[in-house]
């Protein structure tokens, strides 16, 4: 008879085998690029765990004017808790290109310098979008061929100048209105939806290994919206360009975000038409504050559902935070009242959606807290390359086990989980992916 406890363990960790398989496809950029390989590291952080989960990142938007705040630094700077920055504004084209053909590309190379000094990844924002345009875009009066030549201009210097150095671009930026219509910008006003094939081709061209996005808000939410993104998707590719993936924006208000069962389903729409998902900019936000206790609850529910969701679904390749602290979150600012909405407080306090977010994590990469202290780490080792291992998942008593380090060789793994009573060797995988159950030393293992 299969124990109760692991009945309930065994839908999640079938999903993780899936993310796990999933993940090779990330394979060709890490050889493609000049950054380090993203791989795990020491710590129970954010991103060190998501990795252990099979993401690929848990990254946050960071710019230079955070950069001589020393407490934040310190959490920015820490590889465990962020895998990848986007700079916040910097990147956009009112501050890259303010006068046309003139190129400034001091801040979002500072992020990037930052970046690769922490061997963090990079994804870059945002290209062709309504808001945050130089005078020049908004005032003078295109033709179609002026036009496509300011846009193919800014992007081909855009993307070559960071040719290497973005995993991924937000190629196009909000374009739908929330109806599903296409929203009234210079862009659309001027030519119609071949904006979205134009500035796709451009940046396919000015760097071939870059992923290229569409990016939006409330897909995840309206239906209109989504199925808008949809057709999005469908003139890129009918006007023979290429789109990559779709970022799901994911500002959340608490206790009005989408069930982890319905955001699946959602991004699963889309990893349907042959895309990689992302929630490229998620926060939280409460709509009085200062938040109440159980505000802070929901809100800590809100973030597990939007978490649990990219966990679940194997292309939903990682996560972005709209700034990890309430003391820079954009909320406030564009909407009076409301905030709060990152996982830690304006002092650096961790959260409870922090906390929450993190034993979501735990429990997917099947870290073993026993096991961590005990032997540094070694269980739940991710192991992409060998079909053998497997993930475990935390019991009623909290333990997990998780690669089997028989079957992948990992003498390191094999020493800890020995250090803290656990017997291996006796559980291997066969050929292809089957379940092995058994209770050793009290602890359920699950191979
Ligand atoms: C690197 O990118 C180029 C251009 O897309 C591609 O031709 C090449 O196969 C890639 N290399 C690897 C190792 O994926
Ligand atoms: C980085 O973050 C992890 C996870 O919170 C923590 O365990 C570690 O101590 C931090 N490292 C530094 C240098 O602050
Ligand atoms: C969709 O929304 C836009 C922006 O609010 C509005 O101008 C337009 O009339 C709406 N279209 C339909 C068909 O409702
Ligand atoms: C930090 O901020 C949180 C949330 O506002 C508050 O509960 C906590 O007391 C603060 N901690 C310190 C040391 O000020
Ligand atoms: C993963 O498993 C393969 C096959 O057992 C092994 O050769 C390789 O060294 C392992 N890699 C890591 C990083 O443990």
């Amino acid at each position: 008879m299969i124990p109760p406890p692991l009945l309930q363990n065994l839908a999640l960790a079938s999903t993780l085998l899936f993310a796990l398989t999933g993940h090779q496809h990330h394979g060709a950029w890490a050889q493609n690029t000049t950054k380090p390989t993203p791989g795990e590291r020491e710590g129970g952080g954010l991103h060190s765990l998501f990795v252990k989960s099979g993401k690929l990142f848990f990254g946050t938007a960071i710019d230079t004017n955070n950069f001589n705040d020393v407490a934040y630094q310190a959490i920015a700077k820490n590889g465990s808790e962020f895998g990848l920055y986007v700079p916040e504004n910097s990147q956009k084209w009112g501050p890259t290109e303010p006068t046309e053909g003139a190129f400034v590309f001091a801040g979002p190379d500072a992020v990037d310098a930052q970046a690769r000094t922490n061997k963090q990844m990079f994804r870059c924002h945002a290209l062709t979008w309504h808001s945050q345009l130089p005078q020049f875009v908004t005032t003078t009066a295109w033709t179609r061929e002026t036009l496509t030549a300011a846009i193919q201009a800014h992007i081909t210097a855009l993307v070559r100048h960071y040719a290497g150095a973005c995993y991924s671009w937000d190629v196009v930026n909000e374009a739908l209105n929330d109806n599903g219509t296409f929203r009234d910008s210079v862009f659309f006003r001027v030519l119609g939806t071949d904006f979205l094939p134009i500035s796709f081709a451009a940046a396919a061209a000015a760097d071939p290994a870059a992923k290229l996005y569409y990016n939006d808000f409330n897909l995840e939410t309206l239906r209109a919206k989504a199925d808008g993104a949809a057709r999005v998707v469908q003139l890129i590719r009918a006007g023979g360009a290429r789109i990559d993936g779709l970022g799901f924006q994911a500002h959340f208000v608490v206790g009005g975000t989408p069930s982890q069962a319905s955001l699946t389903a959602t991004l699963g729409r889309f990893v349907d038409m042959g895309l990689d998902v992302t929630l490229s900019e998620l926060d939280v936000a409460h709509n009085s504050v200062p938040a109440a206790a159980g505000a802070l609850q929901q809100q800590a529910r809100d973030y597990v559902a939007a978490v649990g969701a990219c966990l679940a679904v194997p292309r939903c390749v990682g996560i972005t935070v709209w700034q990890f602290s309430d003391k820079y979150s954009w909320i406030p600012g564009t909407f009076p009242g409301k905030g709060e909405a990152c996982l830690f407080s304006a002092n650096f306090s961790r959260k409870p959606a922090y906390g929450a977010v993190v034993d979501l994590l735990r429990s997917a990469a099947g870290v073993a807290a026993a096991v961590e202290v005990g032997g540094g780490g070694g269980g739940g080792r991710r192991n992409t390359s060998a079909s053998g291992s497997g993930l475990g998942k935390a019991t009623g008593t909290g333990v997990v086990v998780g690669a089997a380090p028989a079957a992948t060789g990992d003498a390191a793994a094999t020493e800890a989980l020995k250090s803290v009573g656990v017997r291996v060797g006796s559980w291997r995988v066969g050929s292809g992916l089957g379940w092995l159950v058994g209770v050793v030393g009290g602890f359920w293992l699950l191979v």
